[in-house]
């Protein structure tokens, strides 16, 4: 017998995001050790299985009080009475190994845990944040990465990560745009698939396999104003067409589970929306994996003003489809007398057990509840040598080089005296970004002794603090200016803290902090060649010094190999080959912004006519640095822009093709985007939607030829009643660098005959 996890139909998806069946085996035998154990189990146990609560054997973030059970002794007990089915957020195989033991030796029915975590972008070895790696635009290396991630992971006695985050995020005042792929629905979807594939392989029954969970379900990135935990308004078209996709690739790469956002769309909060959790999750897009609630939100759904209270909030998540609560307890107390008194049909609650139960028999837990849990390789696979250098290479690939005057690369043989100011440049605080607590502290490499490595001679780089993040420090600036005057080029390692980005980070202006602003705007008024590394965890608004700079990179948090990554690429050795995942607005209050958005009645015409046109009084609504933007060290041009036959056949295909060269003395990487518009639709369309890419490498002076082969598919939208469709008609297509220029063609899309 095989779970059939076709997890999203065509209806949802266009073809630029691999479809497909995905399936895990589950033998005859083990659908019946399942329907067996459920014929058995009370309805205790199955509230139990249903449960998923914090580590308090072995704590790692701080422990909420009110939530979960903090008292070990009443966790072993409750674990013993087979009342848990998941523990979280604890690693460590000794410790995994005893909570195992509790529920496999001791409790009744012998049903072993899942021991969960959030791995999001490393173990011990901490690769760059989501949404810096998601700028190498390279589905196949974020595949590396996490695969890495997972050997580190169950190493430590995990089974389980909730990631990736698939929300599509268009407003940068939203912290947690640092844990996702971006603004982008087919990058999105293209790099979450990346990651299932690459945390799972294909065999889950691997001791290195580390299940999925795809989160937050769903348009979570969609709350207003970008105000964590907030509200959620949009039509059913804009879910379908921008949220779900993520999800749906990420289901068709084989993740089993996925959690339900903290947040409600159009009134309902998502841990209580049946319509979402069960027809749509489920009905429309085939999952068959559970579901679990977000930290407590099944119990939040009482100060949603949704729930009467906690008993009607654990009613309403079960019958929605929330299969495992998470923390807040809510099934084990509430789910047996529910049941008992008929506002929750048994029926229900089997659905649910057996959902989980097939997943921990998918992962070979009830064969071998000790997978994942070897002293042995948990002492050689995490932190590997390997690992750090693949965490170098993904730091340095996800540099974006905004600006460049030709102050950068600076040729570490030319003697020149380098001044580094800032908070962030021997600081080691901010290297490993917002989600990355099992790392270990002061272990990553700073900026200041990235530099020193690299540099033949160390003694030529001064290193300045100038500023403290949020506020100034006493004669800061004037050091600042005095060791910049001596320099011959000063680089500016400013930004944000990893505390600045993340969960309820929210921020009403995506600036730089004014204390560091009056550093860059001091000492870029000394005169010398200023290069700024920017720290973020989402894109921002730059402003006089910074935007005016010599020279500016985008280095987000880049991790463990935070300060090698970025004298890799300051000096030269490495090529930056970066493309913004995020657009960078000129003002904070331009958000939400994003580049595929709607031409409006009144678009800003192109010979620069602005009155009575779509924009702010105090700004155009274009980008400062638009997404898929990223310079290069050397050059790269594109042209013989070629069609095949312009004429789309309904069921044909059609293939585009461009010439890239670099034409610069260096090698170097780049990144060709391949968009298109629909001119004229029964729903408008946005002004360009990114349909394909490719990273190419290329020796200076050698061209490569890049198709790209685009289908009706491809030209699809969400219409009327929800229905996934292409109209036939005239379509521009560009191949560019980034989403605004590049080579124009238009394509015509014919009816079937
Ligand atoms: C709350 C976050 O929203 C979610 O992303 C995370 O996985 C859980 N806490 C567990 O730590």
């Amino acid at each position: 017998m095989t779970i059939d996890r076709r997890s999203l139909l065509s209806g949802i998806l266009g073809s630029a995001v691999a479809l497909g069946f995905s399936r895990v085996a589950l033998a005859a035998s083990e659908v019946e050790r399942v329907d067996d154990l459920i014929s058995r189990m009370t309805i205790e146990e199955k509230a139990g299985q249903m449960t998923c609560l914090a580590d308090a054997f072995r704590p790692f973030n701080p422990p909420n009080p009110d939530a979960g059970i903090q008292d070990v002794k009443r966790l072993a007990q409750e674990i013993r009475k087979g009342r848990v089915g998941c523990l979280f957020n604890g690693i460590g195989v000794a410790g995994a190994r005893k909570a195992q033991e509790m529920a496999v030796n001791d409790s009744r029915l012998g049903i072993p845990l899942i021991f969960a975590g959030d791995v999001i972008h490393g173990l011990k070895t901490i690769f760059p944040v989501p949404l810096g790696e998601a700028s190498c635009f390279d589905p196949a290396f974020v595949q590396r990465t996490a695969r890495a991630m997972a050997v580190e992971a169950t190493a430590a006695g995990l089974h389980l990560t909730f990631a990736p985050m698939a929300d599509v995020a268009r407003d940068q005042r939203w912290g947690r745009v640092v844990e996702g792929a971006g603004e982008d629905v087919v990058l999105t979807s293209l790099l979450s698939a990346a990651r299932v594939r690459g945390f799972q392989t294909g065999d889950l029954r691997r001791n290195d396999s580390l299940v999925a969970c795809p989160k937050h379900f769903a348009a979570y990135g969609a709350v207003a104003a970008g105000l964590e935990y907030g509200s959620v308004d949009i039509s059913d078209e804009t879910l379908r067409e921008t949220h779900l996709p993520p999800f749906g690739a990420s289901f068709a790469a084989g993740a089993l589970t996925t959690m339900a956002a903290f947040s409600e769309i159009n009134g309902v909060p998502a841990t209580a929306d049946r319509s979402l959790l069960t027809d749509i999750l489920r009905g429309e897009m085939g999952f068959r994996g559970f579901v679990f609630s977000d930290y407590t939100a099944d119990e939040e759904l009482v100060a949603h003003g949704f729930a009467e209270d906690d008993r009607d909030a654990a009613r309403l998540a079960v019958l929605a489809g929330v299969d495992m609560s998470m923390q807040s307890g809510l099934y084990i107390r509430y789910l047996p007398e529910l049941v008992k008194s008929g506002a929750v049909p048994m029926a229900t609650i089997d659905v649910a057990v057996r959902r989980i139960l097939y997943v921990k028999a998918a992962m070979g837990l009830f064969d071998n509840p000790w997978r994942s849990l070897d002293e042995k390789v948990e002492a050689t696979q995490i932190a590997t040598p390997a690992h750090r250098a693949l965490a170098r290479e993904a730091a340095a690939r996800s540099v974006v080089l905004l600006q460049n005057d030709g102050v950068l690369p600076i040729d570490p043989d030319r003697g020149r005296k380098i001044a580094l100011i800032g908070p962030f440049g021997e600081d080691r605080d901010n290297v490993y970004g917002p989600w990355a607590f099992y790392g270990d502290p002061g272990k990553g490499v700073d900026i200041a002794s990235g530099l020193r490595a690299a540099m033949p001679d160390s003694s030529l780089l001064t290193v300045v603090r100038g500023s403290d993040i949020r506020t100034g420090i006493p004669g800061g600036i004037d050091a600042a200016v005095k060791a910049a005057g001596a320099a011959d080029v000063v680089l500016l390692a400013v930004g944000e803290s990893q505390d600045m980005t993340g969960e309820a980070q929210s921020r009403t202006t995506i600036e730089i902090p004014a204390a560091q602003q009056a550093l860059v705007d001091a000492v870029a008024a000394a005169g010398k060649p200023i290069v700024v590394l920017l720290r973020h965890g989402r894109a921002l608004a730059l402003h006089d010094g910074v935007a005016n700079a010599n020279a500016v990179l985008a280095t987000w948090f880049l991790g463990s190999e935070s300060g090698h990554a970025i004298a890799d690429v300051v000096l030269g050795k490495v090529d930056p080959s970066g493309k913004l995942p995020v657009s960078f607005p000129w003002e904070s209050g331009q958000e939400p912004f994003f580049y595929d958005r709607k031409s409006t009645g009144r678009p800003v015409l192109d010979n620069g006519s602005t009155e009575y046109k779509a924009r702010y009084a105090t700004t155009d609504n274009s980008a400062r640095y638009p997404f898929g933007h990223g310079l290069s060290y050397t050059q790269f041009a594109l042209d013989q822009l070629k069609v095949a036959d312009p004429a789309l056949r309904w069921d044909g295909t059609i293939e585009i093709s461009a010439r890239l060269t670099n034409k610069g003395s260096r090698k170097g990487a780049e990144v060709v985007q391949l968009y298109i518009r629909d001119r004229v639709a029964s729903r408008t369309r946005p002004i360009r939607e990114l349909k394909r890419m490719e990273r190419v490498t290329l020796d200076p002076g050698r061209s490569r030829t890049v198709r790209f082969t685009l289908s009706r598919t491809d030209l699809e939208f969400v219409g009327a009643d929800n229905q996934r469709l292409a109209e036939p008609g005239l379509f521009d297509v560009w191949v560019g660098q980034s989403s605004t220029g590049g080579l124009h063609t238009q394509i015509t899309l014919y009816a079937a005959v």
